[in-house]
C-alpha cells in the first residue's frame, strides 16, 4: 500500500515527526524525515530510536541551500509535512534571530530549493500553533468581543492577570484573526503567509494545522524550553512540589500524541485541493495549569503544586479553541482523556527511566 506517496517531513525525527512516521511511514512509497537532530530536542545527535525502519532520515537544516539541493537532487516528494521549527516560546524573545531563521528563512530556503530542483510537490501540510492566536478573543459583559492583546509588563507585575470585566472565548479559524504574543507565534504565523502565497500562486494544496499543547511518550524529556506536561511529570516523579506561574489559573488545551496523529492521517487521507485549509487541533478541553499540576501530582502522590504568582513575558492567558469544524471537516475526534494520556505519558517516562540506568 503506497497511497502516500513520496513523503518529506522536515523536523521529521522530532516527537510529531516520529510519532506520525510511527503511524504513516508505511503507507508511503518513501517516507524521508530532513532533520538537523537540534541538541536542544535531541540529547544524543543519533537518529532516534522511535523513528521506524520504514522512515530514511537525512540530516540536514532546513536553512542550507546546499543540504536541501543534496536531498532533492534525487528526491521528488508529492507531498512535504514541514515541521521542522524552534518551538521555544520564552525562548523566541531571547533567541528572536534563531526562531526567525529556522521557522521563517529556513520555510523561505525550503520553497526556493523546490524552485531550484525544478519539482513542485502537490500537496503541503503545515504543522502550526495554537500561539498565531495570541489571547485570541474576550466577550465583555455587554456581548462585545475584544481582543485582550499583549499583557504588558506592569499589569503582570501588578497580579492583574485577566481583561478586567472580559472571558476568554475559544479560538476558531473561522472567527478569531490571528495575534500571536510572541515571536514563536510571530514566527508561525509568518510560516503560515509564507506557505500560503507560494502556494496559492501555484494552485497547490496547502493544510494547515493548529495544533494545541501537544503532549505525550516521546517528547523530548531534556529540553527545557518546551513540554509543560512532561517537565511537570519529571518534578512529580522526584518527589517535588511543581511550581505553576500566576495564579495557577492559566488555561490551555493538553491534547494527546495519539488524537494529533490521527488528526494529521484524516487530513491526508482526505484528497488535496487547490487553496489553503486551516483546522484547530486540540482536545476540545480547556484545563487549568493548577488543575494540569494537581493532576499529575495526585498519580505520583506527589506534594501539592504551589502557586507561584510569577509570570513570564509573553505567556498567553487562555488558550483553547473550538474543534467542532475539524471534527466536521476531517471526520476526526480525539479520544484521549487527560488523565488517560497522563498515565501513558508517566508509564513512558518510568520506562525510559528504567532504560537508562540498564
Ligand atoms: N509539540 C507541540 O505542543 C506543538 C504545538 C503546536 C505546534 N507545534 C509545531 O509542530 C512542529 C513539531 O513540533 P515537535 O513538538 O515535534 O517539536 P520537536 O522539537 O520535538 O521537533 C522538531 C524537530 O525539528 C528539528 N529541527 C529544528 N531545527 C531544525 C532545522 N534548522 N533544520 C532541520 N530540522 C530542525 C529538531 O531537531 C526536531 O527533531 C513544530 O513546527 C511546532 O512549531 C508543536
Amino acid at each position: 500500500m503506497n497511497q502516500l506517496g513520496d513523503v518529506l517531513v522536515t523536523g521529521g525525527a522530532g516527537f510529531i515527526g516520529c510519532a506520525l512516521a510511527q503511524s504513516l511511514a508505511a503507507s508511503a512509497r518513501r517516507w524521508v524525515a530532513l532533520d538537523s537532530l537540534h541538541p536542544q530536542v535531541h540529547a544524543v545527535a543519533r537518529r532516534p530510536d522511535a523513528l521506524p525502519a520504514e522512515a530514511e532520515l537525512v540530516v540536514g537544516d532546513v536553512t542550507s541551500a546546499s543540504d536541501w539541493d543534496a536531498l532533492l537532487a534525487d528526491f521528488r516528494p508529492e507531498t512535504v509535512i514541514h515541521l521542522a521549527a524552534e518551538t521555544g516560546t520564552a525562548q523566541s524573545f531571547s533567541e528572536a534571530t534563531r526562531h526567525t531563521a529556522v521557522n521563517v528563512v529556513g520555510t523561505a530556503a525550503m520553497l526556493d530549493a523546490f524552485t531550484r530542483s525544478g519539482h513542485v510537490p502537490d500537496r503541503f501540510v503545515l504543522s502550526s500553533s495554537r500561539a498565531v492566536y495570541g489571547e485570541g478573543d474576550w466577550r465583555t459583559a455587554s456581548g462585545e468581543i475584544v481582543k485582550a492583546g499583549v499583557r504588558s509588563r506592569r499589569q503582570l507585575e501588578n497580579g492583574e492577570w485577566d481583561l478586567p470585566g472580559a472571558t476568554a472565548v475559544p479560538s476558531s479559524v473561522a472567527t478569531t484573526v490571528p495575534a500571536p504574543t510572541n515571536v514563536y507565534g510571530a514566527t508561525k504565523l509568518a510560516q503560515e503567509h509564507l506557505l500560503d502565497v507560494w502556494c496559492g500562486a501555484r494552485d497547490l494544496s496547502l493544510d494547515i494545522l493548529r495544533l494545541q499543547n501537544v503532549y505525550g511518550p516521546g517528547q523530548s524529556l531534556t529540553n527545557p524550553y518546551t513540554g509543560i506536561v512532561s517537565l511537570f511529570s519529571r518534578l512529580a516523579r522526584a518527589g517535588k512540589a511543581i511550581s505553576v506561574y500566576e495564579d495557577g489559573q492559566i488555561v490551555r488545551d493538553f491534547v494527546y500524541i495519539d488524537d494529533v496523529v490521527s488528526a494529521f492521517a484524516a487530513d491526508l487521507r482526505g484528497e488535496p485541493a487547490v487553496g489553503v485549509r486551516r483546522y484547530d487541533v486540540g482536545s476540545g478541553v480547556a484545563t487549568t495549569i493548577l488543575e494540569l499540576a494537581t493532576e499529575i501530582a495526585r498519580y505520583h502522590d506527589a506534594p501539592a503544586p504551589v502557586v507561584s504568582g510569577e509570570f513570564r513575558d509573553g505567556d498567553v492567558r487562555f488558550a483553547a479553541c473550538d474543534i467542532l469544524p475539524t471534527e466536521i471537516a476531517l471526520d476526526w475526534a480525539p479520544e484521549w482523556s487527560l488523565r488517560d494520556g497522563i498515565g501513558s505519558l508517566q508509564a513512558w517516562i518510568a520506562g525510559q527511566a528504567v532504560a537508562e540506568t540498564a
